[in-house]
C-alpha cells in the first residue's frame, strides 16, 4: 500500500473518531488512529468526565482498541486536534505509545484539514523508559 494511502486512511479514522470525542468540559475534541503491526486501524477519542482529571486522551482510547482485539505492535500513529497549536500526544500518552511502538515509528500531527507534520516516538520521547524488548 502507497504512503499517501495509508496516510489517508489514518487520517479518515481519526477523524471519524473526533467526531464522537466526548469533550464537553476543554471543549477540544482529538481523534487518533494507531496502525498495528496486522495493518489493521484502530482509532479513539478522547473522553472527558465531570471529575476532570478521570477523562482520558484519544491515544489512548485507540490503544486501548488495539490491544483489547488482541494487538501489540504499533507501527503508525495520527493525532488530530483543531486549531493552530499542534495537538501533539501528551507526556503520559508518549509513554503508552512507547509500550507498543518502536522509537522510529512514524507520528503524525493533524488537523481535521491536513496533515501538520510528521515526527516519530523518539522525536517525542527520547530516551524512553521501557521495559519490554518486543511485547507479544
Ligand atoms: N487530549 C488528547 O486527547 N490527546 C492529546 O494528545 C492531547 C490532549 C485531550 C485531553 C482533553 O480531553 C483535551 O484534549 C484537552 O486537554
Amino acid at each position: 500500500m502507497a504512503d499517501t494511502d495509508d496516510l489517508q486512511e489514518l487520517f479518515e479514522a481519526a477523524r471519524a473518531a473526533r467526531d464522537n470525542a466526548h469533550a464537553p468540559y476543554s471543549g477540544f475534541a482529538v481523534g487518533a488512529a494507531v496502525r498495528s503491526e496486522s495493518g489493521t486501524i484502530y482509532a479513539g477519542c478522547n473522553v472527558e468526565n465531570a471529575s476532570y482529571p478521570e477523562g482520558w486522551c484519544a491515544e489512548t482510547s485507540a490503544i486501548a482498541q488495539m490491544v483489547s482485539a488482541g494487538e501489540k505492535r504499533i507501527t503508525a500513529v495520527l493525532v488530530m486536534g483543531a486549531g493552530e497549536r499542534l495537538c501533539t500526544p501528551c507526556g503520559g500518552c508518549r509513554q503508552r505509545l512507547a509500550e507498543f511502538a518502536a522509537p522510529d515509528t512514524p507520528i503524525h500531527i493533524a488537523s481535521p484539514e491536513r496533515i501538520r507534520q510528521h515526527t516519530t516516538l523518539r522525536g517525542l520521547l527520547p530516551r524512553a523508559f521501557t521495559l519490554l524488548e518486543d511485547p507479544s
